[in-house]
């Protein structure tokens, strides 16, 4: 039986959420999918890290409340989170990126994934940052090394959306495709609808924890912007750098708006599109759009997101589901492992973790 062995980086809601669905579905996955996983290294900015190369006890780690952990009081642990020592020199098969998105340069999850792959080590990320902005790079970094770099978390949780286009739509011409990718600004449009206006939609996306206390990222466009570039580049074969997505965002967007646009059979979405020219290069951008009833998007309510393929063959194909949540995108992570497993397990993936970490 092939085992795993990994290290996860940041513990917040997903990596928690993965460390759970290993804790009480690790048997499960092992019976049906034929391997083993275990958590040897965590590190987390608040928590530090802690590192057991014969595999730590989920089950004792997850009876303390995420803000009361402390590593530096457990046998392995330290105060310091020591992520690159962590990374290069520790136990683990794969690294598990799940730090904060940071949509400027990617870091410090850019520099995670860097060292893992330079070491040697499969990765999976639901981190937006490194993917957009540098997956191009990544990617070549994971085939010179022989290693997996996958981060189907990073566009809609855990819907599988890259796979269904990378997998499930191969031998097709896909044309374009065009998504509703975040439920925040999906959510508030809908409460538009219903007469609420602009700050008071956003005052209660809040306090339903679906928007931050900055809601820029969201309403604006920019957490699309992330997702259409990570499409653009792996559906299309684009190369897109941020400035080449125009974004725009919903806050000019008013209750009466929705009214007019109701009276004339129309919906008001945020939709990130990529498009393939006449000449080959990608147009992409994030734009409000009023949507007639019959397009694809036009039903998507609430925070569901749902993404539609453009192609030759089959015309528009969309699938729909939840984008985001800390057990979906956990779940995101546990089909990359499968992903890995797959594509480097049947080929003899041997156990990589070494027997003493130098800490
Ligand atoms: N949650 C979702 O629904 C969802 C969906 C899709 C994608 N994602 C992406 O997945 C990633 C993780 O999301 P999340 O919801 O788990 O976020 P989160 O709850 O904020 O967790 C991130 C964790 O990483 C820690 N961290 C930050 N910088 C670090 C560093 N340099 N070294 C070690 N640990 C570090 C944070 O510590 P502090 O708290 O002390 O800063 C926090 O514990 C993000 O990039 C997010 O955009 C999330």
């Amino acid at each position: 039986m092939t085992r795993y062995d990994l290290a996860l980086i940041g513990f917040g809601g997903v990596n928690r959420a993965l460390a759970e669905l290993i804790a009480e579905r690790g048997s499960e996955l092992e019976d049906e999918l034929g391997f083993d996983l275990r958590v040897v290294a965590i590190t987390d900015l608040r928590a530090g890290s802690l590192v057991r190369p014969d595999g730590i006890d989920l089950a004792a780690l997850l009876a303390t409340a995420p803000g009361e952990l402390d590593f530096s009081t457990l046998e392995g642990g330290s105060c310091e989170p020591r992520n690159q020592q962590v990374i290069q020199d520790g136990p683990g098969d794969i690294v598990v990126e799940a730090t904060f998105t940071n949509p400027a340069d990617g870091e410090p999850a850019l520099s995670h994934v860097r060292w893992a792959l330079e070491a040697g080590k499969h990765v999976c990320t639901t981190n937006k940052g490194p993917v957009a902005l540098h997956g191009r790079v990544l990617k070549e970094l994971a085939a010179r090394h022989g290693v997996g770099f996958e981060f189907e978390g990073s566009v809609l949780s855990g819907t599988p959306i890259l796979r269904t286009a990378g997998r499930l739509l191969a031998g097709l011409r896909v044309t374009g495709v065009e998504g509703i990718m975040n439920g925040t600004s999906n959510h508030i449009l809908g409460r538009l609808e219903e007469g609420v206006d602009f700050p008071e939609a956003v005052r209660e996306a809040q306090a339903l924890g679906y928007a931050e206390a900055d809601p820029t990222a969201d309403v604006e466009g920019h957490d699309v912007q992330l997702k259409v570039m990570i499409l653009a580049n792996e559906v299309l074969g684009a190369d897109l750098r941020r400035e080449d997505v125009r974004c725009g965002g919903i806050s000019h967007l008013t209750p009466a708006d929705m009214r007019d646009a109701a009276s004339r059979g129309l919906r008001w979405k945020l939709v990130g599109q990529a498009t393939r020219r006449e000449d080959g290069s990608v147009d992409a951008r994030v734009v409000s759009a009023a949507l007639p009833a019959d397009h694809p998007l036009a039903a998507v309510s609430g925070p569901t997101n749902a993404v539609a393929f453009h192609t030759d063959l089959l015309g528009t194909v969309t699938v729909s589901g939840p984008g985001a949540g800390r057990t979906e995108t956990a779940y995101a992570l546990v089909s990359d492992i499968i992903a890995i497993h797959q594509r480097h397990g049947a080929a003899g993936t041997h156990h990589l973790s070494k027997e003493s970490f130098r800490g």
